[in-house]
């Protein structure tokens, strides 16, 4: 069997918590491949909403399996209090849920040292999440990390020995810190992640493919906060990318099938960096409160732009994307009209690339299209949609050249509209 991945194309927050438990039903096994508690992916069904972190987003849908990969970096703290939150609400997760004995593991020192390297850079912060994933990426690299597995074994003295190294860099840093009570509740969710199935998930997945079982692979963050690929150094420190999917859970590359890129009719990214069009007048104030655009993790408030096809362009080309999916159109519902980027002015010429040294001089270059002006959260098929709405489909199909075959009107799972089903 082939595995499909679904990713972002953008700078995260596209909507792949919704559209990951629309498509849940037509798999056996949905898998996280890569970041953490960074990520906030949000789903809303029967008047209910739930913001995922760590665990994938096909817990919802019936006895789906569920697997966090060994690319992925976990804080027990953090994951005991999300899963039992899901499992107070009724949701079962002991049965279901394979967490790989690889994946890193996020200390609280990794969390302090994350505020510690941000406070440092100053005015050249990165605006990070907060929740250690830099320190914990690079504690991976540089061989000194702590495993999921490890818990099982002598584990007092390998975290002590990692503590003492974290501590050393802190004193460095001059910087001030409380271990107590984060450590606590650390401790507490090692003793509950205990509880859970903690495999070799590389194994696992393979031998569920082996059996003619389907696969989702679940992205978090967006290609443009991928550590090799997005607009470094802003972005995360995973590979967010396709190529992600396949270090992240130990399946081979032959074996990708379907890549489903998703993004928003329009563009949004938290924290700093560049973000060529961003928008700084009321048209980017009033997309953000349409569109709600507050960080589903930090609370912050992401900067909005108009769509830019240079960057989804790119994004394309490196996941190898074979289906789209746009969300959020709905948001510009009200607009008269809608801009698109299609090139960049760089040094007084036009460029059609992402551009390695992209900077405040980096203008974009638009075109204007007509807005549909008609509230289509209630629309059930595509044969209701208004002309100028279909008109923006077919242009982004052109410039992008991959059909957009799911569009999403709304945040609720209901408010979903695929495209193409007669294939
Ligand atoms: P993720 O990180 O990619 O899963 O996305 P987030 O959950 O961080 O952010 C997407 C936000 O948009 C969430 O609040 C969703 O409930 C909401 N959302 C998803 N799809 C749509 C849509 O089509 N329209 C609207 N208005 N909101 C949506
Ligand atoms: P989902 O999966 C949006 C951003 C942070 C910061 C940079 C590095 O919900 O789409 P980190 O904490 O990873 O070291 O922060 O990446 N960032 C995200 N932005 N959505 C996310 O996840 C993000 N995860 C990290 O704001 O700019
Ligand atoms: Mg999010």
């Amino acid at each position: 069997m082939k595995v499909d991945v679904l990713l972002g194309l953008q700078w995260g927050d596209e909507g792949k918590g919704k559209v990951v438990d629309v498509l849940t039903p037509r798999y056996d096994v949905v898998a996280r491949f890569q970041g953490g508690p960074n990520a906030g992916h949000t789903l809303e069904f029967e008047g209910q909403k739930y913001v995922l972190r760590s665990i994938p987003s096909g817990i919802f849908q019936g006895d789906k399996v569920n697997i966090i990969g060994n690319g992925v970096v976990l804080d027990p703290a953090l994951f005991k209090a999300e899963a039992e939150a899901l499992e107070a609400a009724g949701h079962n997760l002991k049965e279901r849920l394979f967490i790989s004995k690889k994946a890193h593991l996020i200390m609280p020192t990794h969390r302090i040292l994350d505020a510690a390297y941000e406070a440092a850079k100053g005015e050249e912060k990165v605006g990070t999440t907060g929740k250690g994933i830099g320190p914990t990426y690079t504690d991976k690299v540089s061989r000194n990390g702590l495993r999921v597995g490890d818990i099982l074994g002598h584990f007092g003295e390998k975290y002590a020995q990692a503590k003492k190294r974290h501590e050393q860099t802190l004193q460095s840093l001059n910087f001030e810190y409380d271990l107590t009570e984060l450590e606590q509740t650390w401790f507490e969710g090692i003793e509950y992640l205990k509880n859970f199935n903690l495999v070799d998930s590389e194994h696992e997945i393979n031998n569920l493919l082996y059996v003619g079982k389907k696969v989702l692979c679940e992205g978090a963050q967006g290609t443009m906060l991928d550590v090799d690929f997005g607009s470094y150094p802003f972005v995360t420190s995973s590979n967010t990318v396709c190529a992600g999917a396949c270090t992240g859970l130990g399946i081979a590359p032959n074996r990708i099938g379907e890549v489903y890129g998703i993004f928003k009719a329009y563009c949004t990214r938290v924290g700093a960096g560049p973000f060529p069009t961003e928008l700084f007048d009321k048209v980017g104030d009033q997309i953000c409160t349409l569109g709600h655009e507050f960080g589903s993790v930090t609370g912050r408030k992401r900067r909005c732009g108009w769509i830019d096809l240079v960057a989804l362009k790119y994004s394309i080309m490196i996941n190898g994307v074979t289906k789209l999916i746009m969300m959020k159109s709905d948001v510009l519902d009200s607009f008269a009209t809608i801009n698109a980027c299609i090139a960049y002015e760089m040094d007084g010429k036009e460029i059609d690339y992402f551009p390695y040294d992209i900077n405040d001089s980096v203008k974009p270059v638009y075109v204007e299209l007509a807005g549909w002006e008609t509230d289509m959260t209630k629309m059930k098929s595509e044969d209701e949609f208004p002309e100028e709405f279909n008109s923006y489909l077919t242009f982004l199909e052109e410039q992008l050249g991959v059909d957009i075959v799911i569009v999403s009107l709304g945040p609720d799972r209901a408010q979903t509209i695929e495209r193409y089903t007669e294939e």
